[in-house]
């Protein structure tokens, strides 16, 4: 697939997930360039069609997208219960476990996650993989980031600390925190690992989703048109 063809998948599965959004449902808004595809349809929808809705952005990025696209926007404060949210990915495996955090927005798109009653996951077909291998982003907070790399290599793991665009700095995630992507290489065991990484004080998220399976909704992208993965 080439990076037009690439382009053209992403906004295929993120226009079919905005048109899953019915009237009056509060939105989780995940982060990365799959879900902003949705993001600029839903505003097509509010501006048209007068589809009323509220978002829930993961991500400084995300909210200032869904201010551009005239999205209201709202907070898990006030909506601890969501209807739906949509989000990309990094790796979908054939169980609907998911490597995510490629745009540092992991935690937070974890608890919106965890929130909503429905998540629908808008990738392209490279995400969709047999067996999850991608580095694991781990979000750290930066006092334990050595002592949490030290874990993670316990486990097997390679942990390389996110570098900013500019190479002079580590990258400070929305929450003030550090990014490690730990690579382990084929993960046999996501579920496992998982709450293996999760026991790690210090350690505040990991971008493996292995207990969301049933409420997933998989839209891959095709050039011409999607198709449905649950
Ligand atoms: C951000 C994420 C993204 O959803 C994931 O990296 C996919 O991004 P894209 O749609 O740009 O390929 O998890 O934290």
């Amino acid at each position: 697939m080439n990076a037009a063809e690439q382009v053209g998948s992403k906004r295929n599965a993120g226009y079919r997930a905005a048109d899953m959004v019915e009237d009056g449902m509060i939105v989780g808004l995940g982060t990365g360039s799959t879900v902003f595809f949705a993001m600029e349809r839903l505003g097509e929808r509010i501006a048209g069609e007068g589809l009323s809705i509220a978002g829930i952005p993961t991500s400084y990025q995300a909210a200032l997208r869904a201010r551009q696209y005239g999205i209201p926007i709202t907070s898990l404060d006030e909506h601890p219960e969501i209807d739906i949210a949509i989000d990309g990915a990094d790796q979908v495996d054939p169980d609907l476990n998911l490597i995510k955090g490629r745009g540092a927005a992991l935690l937070r798109e974890k608890c919106v996650c965890d929130a909503t009653r429905r998540m629908l996951i808008v990738v392209d077909q490279t995400k969709m993989v047999d067996t999850l291998s991608a580095p694991v982003p781990v979000e750290v907070l930066p006092f334990a980031s050595a002592s949490v790399s030290r874990r993670l290599t316990l486990l097997d793991g390679r942990p390389v600390l996110r570098e900013g665009i500019k190479k002079d700095g580590p990258v400070i995630t929305d929450n003030g925190n550090f990014i490690l992507d730990c690579d382990f290489g084929a993960i046999a065991d996501p579920r496992h690992l998982e709450a293996e990484v999760a026991s790690i004080p210090g350690a505040l998220e990991c971008g493996l989703f292995t207990a969301y399976g049933e409420k997933i909704v998989v839209i891959v992208g095709e050039e011409k048109g999607c198709r449905i993965v649950s």
